[in-house]
């Protein structure tokens, strides 16, 4: 059948994060972040790229709203600045930056739009990292803080919550591979900063149980299947061990510990859970959020730490982040997480691609490439909900081409073009098609 139909009330959304739209990185109080100091450092970032002005949505908020309700979207995903509301941190607060999220909350519910802040997308007040940072365990109470001034301030508005954005990366990139602000490499570093996530994330959501007791809020994890490079025992077991490292954070979360393949790689570096930090990291949640792009395709390695696997050229058509295409992984990773940890709800929380688009003199850009991804990715989630797996909304990655990280402005995720020298919106091909696919509830997979 070309036609497949989404369950009525499945929720359309788009997502975006703080740092990679919103620019006014020093304006109207805001304290520097730890990404403010890594772009602003020479040689971290391709060309050399910071996200200082990035979209400018903290100025077009309003325009980029409108742009989602033309599209019919239901539901925004964005991630509030903890230094723009806690300058340092902790103690004083930012009323400015307050009310940018406020004001931004109300142009949403104005358009119809459910708001869905993430409270940690990667940019931790400096202020904090000279405290230590996520490999400091304090970190943790100052997360809960600043969660409980969020929902106090917010919570009247906001319904559903999300606490981290992909702790595996905040740990492992910030903290390991140094690719990411702060630039550390350190394995102790990284599976400590992992371990303070945890913590933050468990207490966050028991102040919210307290305080808004009718709210939802979930984690969103980024989980790429792993699959074998050969069908050898070696490379199959070596996958296998690959995969068990995506419960990093889930297997904590709903079973309380960390998977064993962990354990077994890492020995005594490997934090362990005070029977207190368990049951805190234990808080029920309302749903898991996955973010998938693609797959690894994995080797047997005795040599390569820390479990003997690593990742070779995958085999299918890649993106321009040389990520593979690969479509069925997001139901594996979907169906994973539904057959070991039975959330109530799953939300995937990011999917999308980058491509080379070739915009016309207008800078109209028709990414069929794109448009082909999302649509090949949404068959599957459909898939899986015909199979029983309750995934309750899919948020686009992303609304607009934006900050990509290491990558600076190199990589466009967009659904919708920025020219970066006049900050212009043009809605891509694929942007116009979402729309016809948020207003249908249906993906036609012949078209
Ligand atoms: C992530 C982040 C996003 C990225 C996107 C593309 O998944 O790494 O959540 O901020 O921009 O995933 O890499």
């Amino acid at each position: 059948m070309a036609t497949l139909a989404f369950p009525e009330g499945f929720v359309w959304g788009a997502a975006t994060a703080s740092y990679q739209i919103e620019g006014a990185w020093n304006e109207d109080g805001k304290g520097p972040s730890i990404w403010d100091e890594f772009t602003h450092t020479p040689g971290k970032i391709k060309n050399g790229d910071t996200g200082d002005v990035a979209c400018d949505h903290y100025h077009r908020y309003r325009e980029d709203v409108a742009l989602m309700k033309s599209l019919g979207l239901e539901a925004y995903r964005f991630s509030i600045s903890w230094p723009r509301v806690l300058p340092e941190g902790q103690g004083a607060v930012n009323e400015a930056g307050l009310d940018f999220y406020s004001r931004l909350i109300d142009e949403l519910l104005a358009a119809g739009i459910t708001p869905t802040p993430t409270l940690y997308h990667w940019d931790l007040p400096l202020a904090l990292h000279h405290l230590g940072g996520w490999p400091n365990v304090d970190t943790a109470g100052w997360f809960a803080d600043y969660a409980e001034l969020c929902f106090r301030r917010f919570g009247d508005r906001v319904s559903r919550w999300i606490t981290l954005n992909e702790p595996q990366v905040v740990a492992s990139v910030g903290y390991l591979s140094g690719h990411h602000a702060p630039g550390h490499r350190d394995q102790r570093e990284c599976l400590h900063a992992g371990h303070t996530l945890l913590v933050g994330h468990g207490m966050a959501v028991q102040r919210l149980r307290s305080l808004l007791p009718e709210a939802e809020i979930g984690i969103t994890v980024d989980l790429w299947p792993a699959h074998p490079a050969t069908d050898s025992e070696e490379d199959r077991a070596a996958a296998q061990r690959w995969a068990e490292a995506n419960g990093w954070f889930l297997d904590p979360i709903f079973q309380g510990d960390y998977p064993a393949v962990m354990r077994d790689a890492y020995g005594e570096l490997l934090p362990e859970f005070t029977g207190e930090q368990r049951s805190v990291v234990q808080e029920g949640i309302d749903f898991i959020g996955v973010n998938n792009y693609s797959r690894s395709v994995v080797r047997h390695n005795p040599a390569a730490d820390p479990c003997q696997a690593e990742m070779v050229p995958p085999p299918g058509p890649i993106t321009a982040m040389g990520w593979e295409i690969y479509p069925p992984g997001l139901a594996e990773v979907v169906k994973w997480v539904h057959e070991r940890f039975a959330p109530p709800a799953i939300y995937v929380t990011e999917n999308g691609a980058a491509f080379d688009d070739r915009p016309d003199a207008s800078g109209r850009v028709e990414d069929e490439d794109r448009r082909m991804y999302i649509r090949d990715y949404l068959a599957e989630v459909h898939r899986t909900i015909g199979a029983g797996v309750p995934v309750r909304g899919y948020y686009v990655w992303s609304l607009l081409d934006n900050f990509e990280w290491a990558e600076g402005y190199s990589k466009r995720f967009g659904i919708t073009r920025v020219n970066y020298d006049t900050l212009a919106r043009t809605l891509k091909r694929s942007g116009e098609w979402y729309g016809e696919v948020v207003r249908s509830n249906s993906i036609d997979t012949e078209a």
